[in-house]
């Protein structure tokens, strides 16, 4: 059964807490004053990172932060983990996670993926663990029916390996609380994570050509791109250009403290949408942005982009009732935010 305990008495454990939400989340949850363990192999992020959190939270909360490089799959690496600190939850993001490359690499996508999932959920198990918090996606929603998406709209067939190891992964967790109901999981669904953290420490620092919108807009804007491809004009949307639930990544840090505050001393299996419930097209990200930085982001229409859907946006209206957190940031913010990580850091972590 889960224990209901105070956030200074609770240990959780973050697997890939170096990561662009992982880490935003860490320091929302050392704010809150409890005891953090990252998990992280450092496969896509930086050590600089745990420093980073330090300083942002400061010297006391930052005592309460104890960093691990290893891979969630060495199962030995994980039983010593667990022995050697008394873990309550557990929040898990570390997984691979570029939507084009898990179709040229579906076996390393679904053997790290869902194979790092259960050497943590069994080591859990031994250590009499059971309480989960899992990095969900969107994406388990395919293209919808109907808009907002709630909770109960269908998940659909994904359109790609990285879709397929969420949605797998949320049949998993929920099939082990099935096995045994003493199991606490909450699958929280993101919706499209941009911004970064508003000191200019922490932002997102993809390897290579980024393949999301909002980090290869801010190369542009820092002159490392020409322009930005828009990927078709032709969508059944206001001005033909695809429509996101963009949200701020402190929000989504915001969005785990409180699930974690609203799991304490529960079991079951919750599902929670963490957007803002507004829609914003390309152009209008290429707009605010430039507004953000002070210049005109140029542009090309470009071939629509294959398994991409017209538009997608969140009712969140569950996660205000129950867990009463609600997305704060607008989008000017998320630009404003993302354009003072990109200017101040050009390299991400990387001197
Ligand atoms: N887009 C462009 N040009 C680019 C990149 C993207 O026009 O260079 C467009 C896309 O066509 C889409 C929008 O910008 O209309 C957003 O695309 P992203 O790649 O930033 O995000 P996606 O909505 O495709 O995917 C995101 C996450 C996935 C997650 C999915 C869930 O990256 O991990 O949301 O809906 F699965």
């Amino acid at each position: 059964m889960s224990q209901k305990k105070d956030p200074k008495d609770t240990c959780v454990l973050v697997t890939g807490g170096a990561g662009f939400i992982g880490s935003h989340t860490v320091v929302e949850l050392l704010q809150d004053g409890y005891q953090v363990v990252i998990v992280d192999d450092l496969s896509n992020a930086s050590e600089k990172v745990v420093d980073r959190i330090d300083q942002i939270v400061g010297e006391e909360a930052a005592q309460n932060l104890t960093f691990y490089k290893a891979d969630v799959n060495d199962r030995e690496a994980m039983e010593a983990i667990f022995d050697q600190n008394d873990i309550d939850r557990v929040i898990h993001f570390a997984g691979f996670k570029a939507v084009g490359e898990s179709v040229s690499k579906p076996i390393e996508y679904y053997s790290n993926n869902l194979g790092n999932t259960l050497t943590l959920v069994d080591v859990m198990r031994n250590h009499g663990c059971k309480d989960i918090i899992f990095s969900s996606s969107a994406t388990v929603y395919g293209a919808p029916d109907s808009l907002p998406l709630t909770e109960e709209s269908p998940k659909k067939p994904a359109t790609n390996p990285y879709g397929w190891t969420k949605w797998m992964i949320e049949q998993i967790l929920t099939d082990l609380h099935t096995a045994d109901p003493e199991w606490n999981v909450v699958l929280l669904r993101y919706f499209n994570p941009i911004g970064a953290h508003p000191s200019g420490l922490m932002g997102e620092d993809p390897k290579g050509i980024p393949n999301n919108l909002l980090p290869y807009v801010a190369q542009v804007a820092i002159g490392k791109r020409e322009c930005v491809h828009v990927f078709g004009n032709d969508y059944n949307t206001p001005d033909g250009t695809g429509v996101r639930d963009y949200i701020h990544v402190c929000d989504l840090g915001t969005g785990h403290a409180a699930a974690l505050k609203w799991m304490n001393g529960r079991t079951g299996v919750e599902i929670f949408n963490l957007g803002t419930g507004k829609g914003t097209s390309v152009l209008q990200i290429i707009e605010a942005f430039g507004k953000a930085c002070g210049k005109k982001i140029p542009y090309q229409i470009d071939p629509r982009r294959p398994g991409d859907v017209d538009a997608n946006y969140a009712d969140c209206s569950k996660a205000k009732r129950e867990m009463g957190w609600e997305a704060k940031y607008t989008i000017d913010d998320m630009c404003r935010d993302s354009w003072n990580w990109q200017s101040k850091n050009p390299n991400g972590f990387e001197d």
